[in-house]
């Protein structure tokens, strides 16, 4: 099956997207996405060169698919990224490699996860974090409050993960760059001419994101901290190697910086719009309304719009015949969104890649947005615009021009 427009265009603002890419940064992709799943949901898109896949049924498949892998057979790493500190931090990561390099790690890392819990403590760190975030948007961004929210909501969800790892508050701000420096090193790397500054920039972040993990682990980090209680039980593992934990613990941030910003953005476009009867100006010292607002962005305008999949052998998927090179965009905001908010959740994936993040990830972002709330801006008129960051898999609300 293959792709004709799904409907024609109108005017600029309100023509449906061209394609399931275009369709992250539209004011309002979800009639589009509701069309595809019940129309198409797998085709190949001629416009995208890639195979389509849409609707829970399509999703399941293609993300359950054992021919189906995370990265182009052979090409773990880009090539641009290759020969260098970036590259073979890359090639360690969980999210992309299939086989033993996955399932050594994965099933751990999700243990080591499923044990950071949103106590009271951790709530009162998450603010700190929140805070300091606030002061340092403030620094770099100075008085300009849309420019300032747009830094806020990349910069806090970091601070706040390094808060929760036990990353010691004095590393906050040079974690940030150096994760920046890297999550743009791997953007930068799948352009067809990548600029050699900012893939020098990558490089020099991930070795200098892999010493602070490595040391993070021996003894830098604060006593009684995930950090700590980590280290100690790989220590006790064979099976844990020391160089790929480091590496996946800088994953950990480089996954949480552009999905993490698009729940806190979104969740403060919401806000400022008024959906779902929740104003911008609700009681700023109510925890649950951003908590309640985080939760819904995750099921009606999801961060992570879709993910890539690469064919490494012949397969039949969704009734069409595959062979290896050929590429599927599963697009999970396709899924209709679950009926409960603590119900399956398509924006943090499926399968054996799905995220192990989903509990961090709304707590940081919910204290986030709380924090935003605090700051006494008016929302509505700073933050109910309809653009978004130019990417093609994450929708990430913007406010400045
Ligand atoms: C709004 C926030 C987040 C969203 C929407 C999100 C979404 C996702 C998705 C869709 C995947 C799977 C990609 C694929 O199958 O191709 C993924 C993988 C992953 N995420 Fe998240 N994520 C978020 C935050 C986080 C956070 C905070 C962490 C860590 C604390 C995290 C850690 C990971 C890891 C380690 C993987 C790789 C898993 C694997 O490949 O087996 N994520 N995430």
């Amino acid at each position: 099956m293959s792709f004709a427009p799904l409907a024609s265009p109108t005017q600029p603002h309100n023509r449906s997207p061209a394609n399931a890419t275009e369709a992250v940064t539209h004011p309002d992709p979800y009639p589009y996405y509701t069309s595809l799943a019940t129309r198409r949901p797998f085709g190949f898109d001629a416009s995208l060169g890639l195979w389509v896949a849409a609707g829970p049924e399509a999703l399941t498949e293609v993300l359950g698919h054992p021919a189906c892998g995370v990265r182009p057979a052979g090409a773990v790493v880009p090539a641009a990224l290759a020969d260098g500190p970036a590259g073979e931090w890359f090639g360690a990561l969980v999210r992309m490699n299939d086989g033993p390099a996955h399932s050594a790690m994965k099933p751990w890392l999700n243990a080591q996860l499923a044990t950071l819990h949103a106590d009271r403590d951790t709530l009162v760190r998450l603010h700190d974090a929140s805070q300091a975030a606030c002061a340092d948007a403030y620094l770099a961004r100075g008085d300009a409050p849309a420019a300032r929210l747009d830094d806020f909501v990349f910069r806090q969800p970091i601070y706040g993960l390094a808060a929760l790892l036990g990353v010691p508050a004095s590393q906050w701000t040079e974690v940030h760059e150096d994760v920046r420096a890297l999550v743009a090193a791997m953007a930068e790397a799948g352009k067809p001419s990548p600029r050699a500054d900012v893939l020098a920039h990558g490089h020099r972040a991930a070795a200098a994101l892999r010493l602070r993990a490595a040391r993070w682990l021996d003894n830098d980090a604060a006593s009684d901290t995930w950090l700590q209680e980590v280290a100690r039980r790989a220590a006790g593992n064979d099976s844990i190697d020391f160089a790929a934990l480091t590496a996946n613990v800088v994953g950990l941030f480089t996954q949480t910086h552009d999905a993490c910003a698009g729940l806190v953005a979104n969740s403060v476009r919401r806000l400022a719009r008024g959906t779902n009867g929740i104003s911008a100006s609700a009681d700023p010292t109510d925890l649950g309304v951003a908590i309640k607002t985080v939760s819904d962005v995750i099921r009606f305008d999801p961060p992570v719009q879709n993910t890539r999949r690469f064919l490494h052998a012949p397969a039949v998927i969704c009734e069409q015949a595959l062979a290896p090179g050929d590429a599927i965009l599963a697009v999970l905001a396709s899924a209709p969104p679950s009926a409960t908010p603590d119900g399956m959740a398509w924006t943090f994936g499926t399968g054996a890649h799905a995220c192990p993040g989903r509990s961090p990830a709304s707590t940081i972002a919910a204290v986030g947005v709380h924090a935003i709330r605090q700051t006494g801006e008016d929302l509505s008129s700073l933050a109910s615009g309809a653009t978004y960051h130019p990417l093609g898999n994450i929708r990430i609300a913007r406010f400045s021009a």
